[in-house]
């Protein structure tokens, strides 16, 4: 038998949700799109569709311990706080969607937090093929303080890279796999910097938001724009499943002004009521979806590019 896989009691359920029939029969258009729905349901659509391959799916969940994202768990309406094989079942069956998504010579990157990593990547070389695996970077991405101790500790998060087929990617640097070399030199494993940390992305969201952090916390949109640079083509899809407030439709927008590229996004973001007396709430927006969609008509404003919002 392959190993290792990752078992919980009702891991057949991922399976199912990912099989069944989509409900809706909405096309996703092309160009830059903003999606307000399930992504799973959004998933199945694209599925249907041989039209629209994405080259690079960005894959950012809730890490499944803050409280505020209980919400991902629509479909288990009847309970209150889901538990870790919930959370499994969950985006197991989202990662066999977004590979059926991927091109040939796509890869999908997955940010994760330090307590679910090592889960993670089980379920992706069960997924998408150990021999797919291309790296896992560790994103230096903040401090934050042990708030009893008030002692600072620096949080990394991981960024766990998979190709659709290792044959067929074409990512910058990477000249494929190497079965002698004890270490394949790639690409770096450490990312830090400015450019990475959360409180610059939180600076970006701010500057668009008249001084108020509506929402977070935010990858920041260099993060994205050094995945993108890993693919030598300028012009290409991609795909971010979990959108929050919209950082990649920013990234896709500000690089393409950069290098001349024609690279397309489309954003998923389900229309999630913001909590009572949250920042974002107090400053008019009703849920998530409006922050991810006013983000993005800020930032296109100035490019001279267009995008579309549909419903699912
Ligand atoms: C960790 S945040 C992503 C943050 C984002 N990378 C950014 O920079 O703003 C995850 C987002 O996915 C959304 N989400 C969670 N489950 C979803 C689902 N099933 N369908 C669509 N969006 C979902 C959440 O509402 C949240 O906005």
């Amino acid at each position: 038998m392959p190993a290792p896989f990752l078992y919980w009691s009702n891991k057949e359920t991922a399976f199912k949700e990912a099989e069944k029939a989509p409900i809706t029969k909405v096309s996703i258009p092309k160009g830059n799109v903003l999606v307000e729905g399930d992504n799973l349901e959004v998933m199945k659509l694209m599925c249907l569709s041989s039209e629209r391959k994405v080259k690079l799916v960005y894959f950012d969940p809730p890490f499944m311990f803050r409280n505020l994202e209980l919400e991902w768990l629509s479909w288990i309406k009847s309970k209150e706080k889901p538990s870790r094989e919930d959370w499994f079942t969950y985006i197991y069956s989202r990662l066999l969607l977004a590979r059926k998504i991927l091109s040939e010579d796509g890869a999908i990157f997955a940010s994760i937090g330090f307590k679910e990593n090592h889960t993670l990547r089980v379920m992706m070389d069960e997924i998408f093929g150990k021999e797919n695996f291309v790296q896992q970077i560790t994103v230096r991405s903040g401090t934050s303080g042990l708030r009893a101790k008030k002692i600072p500790i620096e949080t990394v998060e991981y960024l766990l890279i998979y190709a659709k087929n290792i044959n067929s990617v074409k990512l910058e640097g990477f000249k494929g796999k190497d079965k002698n070399a004890f270490v394949e030199p790639f690409l770096e494993s450490i990312w830090q910097g400015e450019e990475v940390r959360y409180d610059k992305g939180v600076q970006e969201l701010k500057d668009i938001f008249k001084g108020e952090q509506v929402f977070g916390p935010v990858e920041p949109v260099g993060l994205i724009k050094r995945m993108m640079k890993f693919f030598p083509s300028k012009k290409y899809t991609i795909l971010d499943v979990f959108a929050g407030s919209g950082t990649t439709a920013q990234a896709v927008l500000e690089l393409n002004k950069e290098d001349g590229g024609s690279r397309n996004f489309i954003l998923i973001q389900r229309s999630v009521k913001l909590p009572a007396k949250s920042i974002g709430e107090t400053k008019g927006f009703n849920n998530i979806f409006e922050i991810t969609r006013e983000r993005i008509r800020y930032v296109i404003e100035k490019t001279g590019e267009t995008f579309k919002i549909i419903k699912i």
